[in-house]
């Protein structure tokens, strides 16, 4: 199959092309290079036959008929997006204009190019978005497909507006398109901006760790090669028209995570006390959603996907990694030493 996956060089977009050039796909990888964008997590595939770059981004419709006309694929995985909530309170049109605007022109210049060679069936428009859609939930349930949108979040917000436009453009041209809704990723190339980077990160720092509130909000982490497995099994088999949630089937509170970071890291490399000490309690995110947790059951009974690595393994994988690779994360610090600074906290009368 050959694949368009837009965002490859962002986080989930380079498990995508690293596992998709593995299984044997031709991956053409679009990507604006913005600063989410690290072309170190494709470094090992840039060389291969099966494997091309173009620069472009999805808010440039002439830039995105041009690259389907020249490689003419048979699906796009369409992961472009800017997506840290915490950016999105500070500076929401940037999410309007990507996720929205640029899923739209992305879409037409899709459906040009289906419509083109004579609308196949077995072209696909594959969105990859999030449980975010969904709200947030109380102590107890689960989102399935059918739980209705109540996105909180500038990011989920854009995220939903997109979902929207793939499912009319579904409904009312007949582009075949399939969604997928996930949970938290976590694992090897997370920017180091997210949540369990900055933990790694700052511990080894001898720095502050920042948990939002009290730490109780509770996620359903993904391990993000699993989703990428799983991302490759609905481009290739979901059912035309549908949506699948993709659960790790690990619901944990923010706190536990941070914990469990900082005693793996006790145990591979000790630093002068035990790492939780550095925990410091900090303002929460406004509009912070309390809970997610996904209902896996449409992909495992249709599809007979399920994730493969629990917590604690991925936990303990992610960590290694990051220790593994200091040379990747430090260069993103030297080019952004501010990344790790916290955002999203919306001073009164900031406005972008
Ligand atoms: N990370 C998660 O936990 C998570 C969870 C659920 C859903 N998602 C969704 O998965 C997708 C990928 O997420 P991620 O964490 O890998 O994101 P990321 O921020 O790590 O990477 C995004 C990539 O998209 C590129 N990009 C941004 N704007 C672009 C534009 N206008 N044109 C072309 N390229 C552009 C960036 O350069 C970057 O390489 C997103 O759609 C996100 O909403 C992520």
């Amino acid at each position: 199959m050959k694949l368009l996956v837009t965002g490859g060089c962002g986080f989930i977009g380079s498990a995508v092309v690293r596992r998709a050039v593995a299984q044997g796909h031709a991956v053409v990888n679009l990507d604006a290079m913005t600063y989410a964008a690290s072309p170190e997590s494709v470094a090992e595939v840039a060389d291969h036959p099966a494997y091309a770059f173009e620069k472009a981004d999805i808010r440039d419709r002439p830039a995105l008929d041009r690259i389907l006309a020249a490689h003419v694929p048979d699906a796009i995985l369409h992961l472009a997006a800017e997506s840290h909530v915490d950016r999105s309170i500070d500076g929401p049109a940037a999410f309007v204009e990507t996720n929205v605007t640029g899923t739209f022109n992305l879409l037409e210049a899709a459906r040009r190019h289906w419509e083109g060679r004579g609308r196949p069936r077995d072209f696909r428009f594959h969105h990859v978005s999030t449980d975010e859609v969904f709200g947030s939930l109380g102590e107890t349930g689960q989102f399935t497909e059918d739980t209705p949108y109540d996105p909180r979040s500038p990011y989920s917000a854009t995220k939903a507006a997109s979902d929207h436009l793939v499912r009319a453009w579904h409904g009312t041209y007949g582009l075949p398109v399939v969604l997928t809704n996930c949970s938290n990723n976590y694992g090897p190339y997370h920017f180091p901006e997210k949540l369990i980077p900055v933990v790694i990160l700052k511990a080894l720092q001898g720095a502050p760790i920042p948990v939002y509130g009290a730490g109780a909000n509770v996620r359903d982490w993904l391990y993000v090669e699993d989703h990428a497995d799983a991302l490759l099994t609905v481009v290739q088999r979901g059912r035309i028209g549908r949506s699948y949630n993709i659960g790790g089937e690990n619901e944990a509170r923010n706190i536990d995570i941070v914990r469990r970071v900082c005693a793996l890291l006790d145990e591979r490399r000790p630093g002068n006390g035990p790492y939780a000490e550095q925990i410091a309690f900090v303002e929460d995110r406004p509009g912070h959603d309390a809970r997610y947790a996904i209902d896996p059951s449409r992909i495992r009974d249709e599809l007979g996907w399920r994730p493969s690595v629990t917590l604690e393994e991925g936990l303990a994988r992610t960590v290694d990694w990051y220790l593994r690779n200091e040379a990747w994360w430090r260069t993103l610090l030297e080019r952004r030493p501010a990344l790790l600074e916290r955002l999203g906290t919306f001073p009164a009368g900031k406005v972008s």
